[in-house]
């Protein structure tokens, strides 16, 4: 068991890693990986039974561990990632529930079902929409309210409500949304369910 100085150490590298990323590269769309506040506001999202979900923009792994953490024995996680800095602290985690992509979500979300999952209970996404074109952000939203099964959920987590009035095109009043001001950056956690 790592100590609490071990442990804080390990998160500084973290951290500095992952600002070395974004400076580097302005998709990865944020300074630090998602606080725990961030990611524990996403994780009061998934119920207890979703056991098939898709991450898109998974990053170094913030909230793709602790997803890990609560999900079914027989579940099954695909982490969707575009910057190659991230790819290998995602392919570390040791996980044979988690299947993790090297691409454009744009490009998965079309051909998911390749993944072999018989269903998909949630996305959840991290990708800076407001950075990518609003063309490809609508066919994006679109291909991925289609995939995910009835009932089932769509979050995204972004620094503005932009994508709001997309979730509620396709999810109608089934949509809700939460502030958080404790991340660096404040994010907007949006929630939409389909019928
Ligand atoms: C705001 S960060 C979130 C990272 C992590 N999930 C977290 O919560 O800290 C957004 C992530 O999406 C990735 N990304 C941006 N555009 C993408 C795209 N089109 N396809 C896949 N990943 C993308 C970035 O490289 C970055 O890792």
């Amino acid at each position: 068991m790592p100590n609490v100085l071990q442990l804080k150490n390990f998160q500084l590298k973290n951290k500095v890693k992952f600002l070395k990323a974004a400076l580097q590269d302005y998709k990865v769309g944020a300074l630090t990986p998602s606080s725990k506040f961030v990611v524990r506001r996403i994780l009061k999202e998934l119920n207890p039974e979703y056991k098939f979900i898709v991450e898109y923009g998974a990053g170094d792994g913030v909230i793709t561990k602790e997803i890990l953490k609560i999900l079914p024995r027989d579940g099954r996680l695909v982490a969707i990632e575009l910057n190659g800095d991230f790819i290998g602290d995602l392919r570390n985690i040791e996980d044979e529930r988690l299947i993790v992509i090297h691409d454009d979500v744009n490009n998965v979300c079309k051909k998911i079902s390749q993944f072999g999952l018989p269903k998909i209970d949630v996305v959840i996404s991290g990708i800076p929409f407001s950075l990518i074109k609003p063309k490809i952000r609508r066919e994006i939203i679109k291909n991925t309210y289609n995939m995910v099964s009835s009932s089932g959920r769509l979050i995204i987590y972004q620094t503005s409500p932009l994508m709001l009035p997309h979730l509620k095109r396709f999810c109608g009043t089934n949509v809700r949304w939460f502030f958080e001001p404790r991340n660096l950056v404040p994010y907007f956690i949006m929630v939409g369910e389909k019928n």
